[in-house]
Parts: C-alpha cells; structure tokens; sequence
C-alpha cells in the first residue's frame, strides 16, 4: 500500500486560517473570531477624538474583540464621564468588535508599591475598580479586564520578591492572591450578569512559579473571571505560556509575535489557547484580520519596537512603516 501524500503546507495554514475567524460566546456574548486587539497605551487618550477615531479604526479593522488599553482607576473618577465612554464604545461595536477596557489599578506614572498601601488604600482601590467597572458596563462595555501582569502592582502583590508584607496581603500564596481576588470579585459583582470579566497575568515571573499562577488563575476564575489574558506567554513554542491554563477550564487569551499567521493558527490548532491577541501587529495594520482571511498579506510588522519607544516617551504611539 502507498502511503498518504504529505499533507499541503498551503493547504494546511488555509485551513488553520479558517480557525482564527471561528466564533465563540462567552456568558452569551459573541465574538465573530479569535482575534483580539490586546491592551496598548496609544497616548491618544481614550476619549478624545483621536482616541476614539483610533480604537473605531482597529475594530473595523475586523478584530473580534478590542481591549482598550491600561487605564487608571483613578482616572475614571475624574476623567470620563458615561458619555465619554460611550461614544468610545460605541466606535468600537460600530467596527463589529466586541469592547472590554483594562483597568490599571493605581495611576500608571506612580510607581506605586505593595509597602506603599495602607488598608484603607487597599479598600479604596477595590471600591475605585468596582465603581469603573459599573460605569464602563452602564456605557456600554461589554467587559473589563483587571491589570494584573508586566511586574505592576497587582503582579507586585503576587510576588514574593516585592510584596513583603506581613498583613493579610503577603507572605503565603493566598496572601499574595488576596488583593487581585478581592478586585476580581468586586468588579464581579458590579458588572451586569452577562458582563465578561479578564484578567491578565504574566504566567512566569520573578518571586513567584507557573504552578503559583495556576492556583491564582483557578481562583480567579472562582472569583467570577471569564477569561484569562496571559502576557507575554511565548517562550519555546508560541503560546505554551498560556497553555496550561486551558486546564482551568475558563476560555485562555495567548499573546506575543502571533501576527505571524502561522504562529497563531498553531497556537489555536495545537489548542494552547482559544484567543489570540495581536499586538503591534495590529500598530502597524489595523486590517491584519481582514486582510488575512481574505487571503493578503498585512503591512508586516518589523518587531523593531518603535511603538514602545512612542509610548516610554509620552508621544503618540506610532508604527515606523505608516508614521510617514
Ligand atoms: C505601544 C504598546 C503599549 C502597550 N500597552 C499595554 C497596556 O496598556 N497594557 C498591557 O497589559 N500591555 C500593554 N502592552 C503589551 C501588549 O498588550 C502585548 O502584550 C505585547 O505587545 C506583546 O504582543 P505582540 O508581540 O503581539 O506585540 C503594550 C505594548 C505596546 C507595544
């Protein structure tokens, strides 16, 4: 008997892009694909015109969910009315994307630490983020994601190596889980009963292991969280940080470098998450999901970071390949 030919490389991605534009509904609501707009400070603000004209741009770019980028609590009481935040969601629906918003707890500038925080601070903040998230929900969001990675404070109080205290808030694995399950089912409650709640978690990090995160991420998702956003999870494979999560039995968001289409489609046909999140993939072309399911290339991303470089420098966040 002859063997089966090899399977069609070409055939094989075609089929895989196929993957990344399946739906999936959570708590009732439905993403048109798998393609997620992760959170990234613009510096445009997020209710000015330019913010708004930008977020509109990435959802009618064909994402099916769009995270707005790291916003501090504090700024929604003082910054954004419902209005404001309205018009912004409703930029983002018009696109045909689903809108979440990442709330920062603290003030983004301020390097606020765990030592830092009283009691009543710690209330404050719960209180700041379930209040945001009542007033995002009520603009029309349909959902928020807590901060709780890249070494900020949340990430802070999960580690060993910068949370010493010696409260409630530090010390065993459940001290240090507290804060971030205490926000999580805050902003829980104060969200509609079809409202989607994430959270994202840097799975690896210093003061603290993979197998820590995974008692963190099932209690999170005991807490109420719907989806879990793993940043970055690439390290040999793309998205094996994020894949050990999809045990806990809650939808997994993986991240990092899968604007290379082969490298999502993998991540989704090796089932290492449900969601892939694009980042500076999507900076530098807003159309990459259109474009890929109709089979063209997008304007590809060089990886050379000059975004970050807008964004460490206050400037609006630019791509180098459409700035001029
Ligand atoms: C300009 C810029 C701003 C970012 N801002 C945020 C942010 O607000 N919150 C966050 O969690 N991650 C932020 N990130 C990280 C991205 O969400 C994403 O995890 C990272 O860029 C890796 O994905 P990529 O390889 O597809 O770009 C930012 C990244 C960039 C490039």
């Amino acid at each position: 008997m002859r063997a089966a030919p090899p399977a069609d490389p070409v055939t094989c991605l075609a089929e895989g892009v196929d993957r990344l534009f399946e739906p999936l509904e959570i708590r009732g609501r439905r993403l048109r694909n798998r393609i997620v707009m992760p959170p990234m400070v613009a510096n445009r603000g997020i209710v000015t015109p330019a913010g708004v004209a930008w977020y509109k741009a990435h959802a009618a770019g064909g994402v099916g969910l769009v995270i707005v980028e790291a916003t501090s609590v504090d700024g929604f009481r003082y910054l954004f009315s419902v209005e404001d935040l309205s018009r912004l969601a409703k930029a983002i629906h018009a696109g045909g994307a689903l809108a979440a918003i990442q709330l920062f707890p603290g003030v983004r500038e301020q390097q606020v630490r765990p030592a830092d925080l009283d009691r009543a601070r710690l209330e404050g903040l719960i209180e700041g983020c379930a209040s945001a998230a009542e007033r995002c929900a009520e603009a029309g969001f349909d959902g928020i994601e807590v901060h709780g990675a890249h070494g900020f404070l949340l990430n802070q109080f999960f580690s060993l190596a910068a949370n010493g205290r010696t409260d409630a808030y530090g010390g065993t694995l459940a001290g240090r889980m507290l804060l971030a399950v205490r926000i999580s089912s805050a902003v829980r409650a104060a969200l509609p009963d079809d409202g989607l709640l994430l959270y994202r978690h840097t799975p690896v990090g210093e003061g603290y292991s993979l197998e820590e995160s995974l008692e963190l991420g099932a209690a999170l998702a005991d807490a109420g969280v719907d989806v879990l956003d793993l940043s970055p999870s690439s390290f040999r494979v793309p998205g094996d940080g994020a894949a050990p999560f999809r045990s806990l039995g809650v939808p997994v968001i993986a991240v990092n470098e899968l604007d290379r289409v082969e490298r999502a489609v993998e991540v989704l046909r090796e089932g290492r998450a449900d969601l892939v999140a694009i980042g500076r993939g999507l900076i530098a072309d807003p159309r990459w999901p259109v474009r890929t399911r109709a089979g063209k290339d997008a304007r590809r991303c060089l990886h050379c970071d000059s975004c970050h470089g807008d964004l460490n420098a206050g400037r609006p966040v630019h791509c180098v390949l459409w700035r001029s």
